[in-house]
């Protein structure tokens, strides 16, 4: 079924333009405002459809080469048809759409210093096309490969390197790993960049098994002085996580050494590193120029404590707390190579160390950068009644954020300033920073 001359009202979040059809509300990927489309219906809820674009009979927006053969069937880009501050414009859009009764407070879009080859981790899955292992993308909301030779978010190198090792494999007689059988090996090929562009690459595979891996060492390292090392990592589990617990090294170092400013951090493959090395220089800035001198500041959710050491010279003391062990272990490196003496790492889930940590160190500040999901509900309730005066709230999904900030507000803290930090161009993601005091 088509449903006739859509008018597309807004961008929400998750790349959708959003219009209404007979009084119903309509989501319609790779539309924009000002859009008039006819959709093919896709699916019909109480009080919403999900269609496709199948006519445009006007567009106030101007549209642009997408440079990519798979835009609109791959689930890793959604704006390349437009110009890319134009998309700045729009992540503004959709953070204003999210928090309406703070608009005077949100800044433009800070413009990511590179807008294509700028991830610095990326994770292919593998599918066989004509009888040949490739890598690729998932499309969206599905687990259907898409093939990526052509992707615009990194860099031509590791396309180059993705294609070799997929010769390899090919070569070497590999098999694919399948979810629904759980047989074959490959599941997916890594690669991780640093500033200095040196590579490790990431094997996943469901066996223990890799077959003719000197040969592969042999071909990369010759081709490929870049790559430091190769690892294999065995994901023996049913799951969509990518990685598994278990790995082998066979070429180099299972991590690597990259920069941040004038920061120098040891990261191990399974570490979290943010992906877009550039603008987190910009995002780490901002944090130091809103911290007050001499603060106890807590660096929630901390990686490889890269903004703990941002910062540690501008606080009293920093407490890192991080769950990931190899990211803990990297980070009590790091608060060495970088001649820290006021930073703690503690491994925990925040959850579980909250209310001991913010009353043992005294703290008053906290810089927050959870996963997707947001603040436990503990740490949220635990706020109300503590010292903290200052949150720095860093966040990749602006909803799982605005719940937590909503607590925030209800304990009496009031929202200074919100700048959205664009992280991830050509996508519909945004990293959205609040800054909150009371
Ligand atoms: C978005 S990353 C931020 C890392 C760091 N702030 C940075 O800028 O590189 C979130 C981090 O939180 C960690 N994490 C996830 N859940 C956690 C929890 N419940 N308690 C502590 N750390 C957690 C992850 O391992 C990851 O390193």
């Amino acid at each position: 079924m088509i449903l006739k001359n859509i008018k597309i009202d807004k961008i929400i979040y998750k790349g959708y333009g959003l219009g209404t059809y007979q009084g119903k509300k309509v989501f319609i990927p790779n539309t924009y405002p000002g859009d008039i489309v006819d959709g093919q219906l896709l699916s019909e809820k109480k009080d919403y459809y999900k269609a496709l674009p199948v006519k445009f009979h006007k567009s106030e927006i101007v549209r642009i080469p997408a440079r990519c053969p798979v835009f609109t069937e791959c689930g890793g880009c959604n704006m390349l048809d437009v110009d890319y501050f134009q998309q700045c414009e729009l992540k503004k859009q959709v953070i204003e759409d999210i928090y309406p009764d703070y608009i005077s407070l949100i800044n433009n879009t800070i413009a990511s210093p590179k807008a294509d080859q700028y991830r610095n981790k990326v994770f292919f899955p593998v599918t066989i096309r004509d009888k040949k292992i490739i890598y690729g993308m998932f499309k969206n909301l599905s687990h259907t490969v898409v093939s990526a030779d052509k992707c615009r978010l990194v860099s031509s190198k590791i396309l180059e390197i993705a294609q070799e090792v997929c010769n390899h494999l090919n070569n070497a007689n590999e098999t694919v790993y399948d979810e629904r059988s759980g047989k074959g090996n490959i599941r997916h090929l890594g690669f991780r960049v640093n500033s200095k562009q040196e590579v490790m690459v990431i094997i996943v595979t469901n066996k223990s098994k890799l077959a003719f891996t000197n040969t592969l060492i042999k071909t990369l390292t010759n081709k490929f002085p870049q790559v430091l090392s190769l690892i294999q990592n065995i994901n023996r589990s049913n799951t969509n996580t990518i990685l598994g617990d278990s790995d082998k090294v066979l070429l180099g170092q299972p991590y690597f050494f990259d920069e941040i400013g004038n920061k120098e951090y040891k990261v191990h493959y399974q570490s979290f590193f943010q992906v877009n090395r550039q603008i987190t220089e910009l995002i780490y800035k901002q944090i130091r120029a809103d911290l007050d001198f001499n603060s106890n500041v807590l660096d929630a959710y901390s990686g490889v404590s890269t903004i703990g050491i941002f910062i540690a010279d501008k606080a009293n003391l920093v407490v890192s707390v991080e769950n990931n062990e190899w990211a803990v272990q990297d980070a009590n490196y790091n608060i060495k190579l970088n001649k820290c003496n006021n930073i703690g790492v503690i491994n925990a889930k925040l959850e579980d160390k909250f209310e001991e940590i913010i009353d043992k160190y005294k703290i008053n500040t906290i810089v927050f950068d959870p996963p997707r999901k947001g603040l436990e509900t503990n740490i949220r309730d635990l706020i109300k009644n503590s010292k903290i005066n200052k949150i720095i709230y860093l966040s990749c999904n602006p909803t799982t954020q605005k719940r937590d900030m909503q607590d925030f507000c209800k304990a009496g803290f009031k929202l200074e300033k919100m700048i959205p930090y664009d992280m991830f161009p050509h996508t519909y993601h945004i990293e959205n920073y609040a800054l909150l005091t009371r």
